[in-house]
């Protein structure tokens, strides 16, 4: 399968580039500064209270900084911080024996935490609320409820939309905070940041360039500078050109938006299918060829973001602004 440049998600090889560019104490996480500023006042009260930060929810599309910010408020903390998913602990079992292990005030990162089977998320309700665990032990007339003790620790949890999360779940959170889509000064920065790390300078207006065509999202504005990074070594260049940038996002058929031949499918199909909509996820999800979960988390938000598209109790909508990107009107149709 032909890979995606401009997803927000993780591509299997990024991890070890990706380990590599993150900044590991809050002043160097670049942006989201209203986030920054609640973080680092909930961080200097607990420490001042030497109690455990509060559980966090991070919610935000891929590729916005949340693993990111999870490992950087245990760093802040100076505690531990042990990195598991919710898809990744089956068992209660599972579960008990990592909240066990932690030592106080350590942080639980779980990544795609409303993924977590039903009967270990309900281990977690008492943990988190009053740090404790309540093991059955043995089967039928000779089970017997075992009540553990755990050190005050921090839930860090993760994912896409805070509305996957059970009620229940989302409740015992203390601090829920949303990551938005990237500003292009703060896209820019982080490129900045990135090519000085490549050790491969780049010019200004290039930084600029990348910027406004990553979506918003810091993984795709650093997955596309290593790719124009190759490009512009192999031009003999020691720094990055904005005429090499340009040359290159078009080898990727990455457009002045960010957009790429998918989400060319997916508002054409509802423009030129659908006559612009509205039109139901699953009707555009068979249409394209495309899960409608994968298109609902990764494709649609920068799309709503732009005003390209619109989410009505009808369908999608494709908007003035769609039509006149493929150079349409929607009055024509
Ligand atoms: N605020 C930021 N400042 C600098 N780099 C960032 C920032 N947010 C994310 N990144 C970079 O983007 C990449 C993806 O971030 P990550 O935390 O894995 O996103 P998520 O967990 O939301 O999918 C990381 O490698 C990190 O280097
Ligand atoms: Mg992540």
């Amino acid at each position: 399968m032909d890979e995606r440049i401009v997803t927000g998600e993780q591509l299997e090889e990024e991890s070890a580039v990706e380990l590599s560019l993150r900044p590991t104490i809050l002043a160097s996480y670049i942006g989201q500064d209203k986030v920054k500023e609640n973080l680092s006042i909930f961080i200097q009260a607990a420490k001042m209270r030497e109690e455990a930060l509060d559980h966090v929810l991070l919610y935000g599309p891929p590729g916005l900084g949340k693993t990111t910010l999870a490992a950087i408020i245990a760093n802040e903390m100076g505690v531990q911080f042990r990195s598991t998913s919710g898809p990744a602990i089956e068992r209660s079992g599972d579960l008990a024996a990592i909240l066990s292990s932690l030592e106080p005030g350590d942080v639980l990162f779980i990544d795609e935490v409303h993924r977590l089977p039903r009967a270990v998320e309900e281990v977690l309700y008492p943990a988190m609320e009053d740090y404790f665990l309540d093991i059955v032990i043995g089967q039928g007339p000779s089970a017997r409820s075992v009540r553990i003790d755990l050190p005050p620790f921090t839930l860090i949890g993760a994912t896409t939309r805070s509305g996957l999360l059970s009620a229940p779940l989302r409740d015992r959170f203390g601090v829920l905070t949303r990551l938005e889509f990237y500003e292009p000064k703060d896209l820019a920065a982080i490129i900045e940041r990135t090519a000085t790390i490549f050790d491969m300078p780049i010019q200004e207006e290039a930084a600029n360039e990348v910027a406004s065509r990553s979506r918003g999202t810091p993984r795709i504005a650093n997955r596309l500078l290593k790719r124009i990074r190759d490009i512009s070594q192999v031009r003999g260049e020691i720094e990055i050109t904005l005429k090499t940038t340009k040359l290159a996002l078009e080898m990727l058929q990455v457009d002045d938006v960010g957009l790429d031949h998918i989400d060319h499918k997916l508002l054409r199909s509802i423009i030129d299918g659908f006559n612009g909509g509205p039109v139901g996820l699953d009707t555009i999800a068979a249409t394209i060829g495309e899960e409608s979960q994968t298109i609902e988390d990764v494709y649609e938000p920068y799309l709503l973001q732009i005003g390209y598209l619109q989410r009505t109790p009808r369908g999608r909508i494709a908007t003035e602004n769609a039509y006149a990107h493929f150079g349409l009107s929607k009055g024509d149709q």
